[in-house]
């Protein structure tokens, strides 16, 4: 299945979309929003925006005004990957199949490249001048400050020092080291789980979901975010690098501690299967509605790229 064919409109305006909020390599200083454009551009799958929009959309058909909120989460990955590849952390080369931030333009600039995209997440959300276009319009006249806010404080936190940024310190520290099994559950809900769920509570608080309804999607994300990483941990060992646009055989060199190096390939495939029906199971209430959010599941789960 392809994730471009499937979704080949929504994908295509977030990144019609994501062009109009950066500035363009013309704007002064250049180099920074050259370095900025040239990862968030590199080819990513956005999957991301995808579950935000789908979430936004099991509530209400105005899911568009969840485009900017889309585009942030975007920017949010893009610069986690840029510092999750520098020398300090992963030393990565390849990325998206080009050559790593830090390859093309200098660590320095990485590392700034990435700062301002996170930065420019919540310009983007707290509805900056600047931002103010066709693509934000439905964003900005039909999402009121209180949800806006939610919204940004459910990013802020994913992204921060108890989500994401907890999840990359534990993964760095766990080099080497042998980790128990709940250990590593916990640094994958963070380092990759604490995004997945934003993306969904961020679409469906978008969508004004009714508490009850959030909170069975947040379960259902919660199973997904970790079912992520067990997946791009086993792509580590049998994926294509051509395919996956990354090298693969990484973490063994980085001697990561994985599902895959915990338990072998066999058990971690059964580990994914489980989480498969486990978050399938979570959204069995929304009924044909989440038709597409389980298609989109199916592909996250059982991806070759
Ligand atoms: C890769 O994420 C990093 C992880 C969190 C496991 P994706 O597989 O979504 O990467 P892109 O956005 O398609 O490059
Ligand atoms: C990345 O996990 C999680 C992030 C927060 C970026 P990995 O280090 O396994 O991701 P890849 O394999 O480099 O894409
Ligand atoms: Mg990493
Ligand atoms: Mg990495
Ligand atoms: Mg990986």
């Amino acid at each position: 299945m392809s994730l471009i064919h499937t979704w080949e409109d929504k994908i295509e305006l977030v990144d019609k979309a994501l062009d109009s909020f950066l500035p363009g390599i013309e704007m002064y200083p250049g180099k920074i929003h050259e370095a900025m454009r040239y990862s968030v551009f590199a080819g990513g799958k956005r999957i991301r925006p995808l579950l935000m929009f789908l979430a936004c959309g099991l509530f209400t058909d105005r899911w568009q005004r969840a485009l900017p909120a889309a585009c942030a989460l975007e920017m949010i990955h893009t610069y986690s990957l840029i510092h999750d590849d520098l020398p300090a952390m992963d030393d990565d080369n390849y990325r998206r199949g080009k050559p790593t931030s830090h390859r093309v333009y200098g660590e320095a600039t990485a590392i700034l490249a990435g700062d301002a995209l996170l930065t420019m997440a919540f310009a983007l959300l707290s509805g900056t001048e600047q931002y103010k276009n066709e693509y934000s319009e439905a964003y900005q006249s039909e999402v009121g400050p209180e949800i806006g806010l939610k919204v940004i404080s459910e990013l802020a936190e994913a992204a921060g020092s108890l989500g994401m940024i907890a999840g990359q310190i534990l993964d760095l520290e766990g080099e080497g080291k042998t980790v128990s099994m709940e250990m590593l559950d916990d640094i994958n809900s963070r380092k990759t789980g604490a995004l997945i769920v934003a993306s969904l509570r961020g679409g469906a608080l978008l969508g004004e979901a009714p508490a009850g309804d959030l909170q069975r999607l947040s379960v259902y994300a919660s199973l997904l975010g970790k079912g992520f990483q067990v997946v791009d941990d086993l792509l580590d060992v049998e994926g294509d690098e051509n395919k996956m646009g990354k090298q693969t055989g990484m973490d063994r060199k980085r001697k990561k501690a994985t599902v895959v190096s915990l338990c072998g390939v066999t058990k971690a495939k059964s580990q994914r299967d489980t989480l498969y029906n486990n978050a399938m199971q979570e959204l069995s209430p929304f009924g044909e509605s989440a038709d597409e959010l389980r298609q989109l599941t199916r592909f996250i789960f059982y991806r070759d790229y």
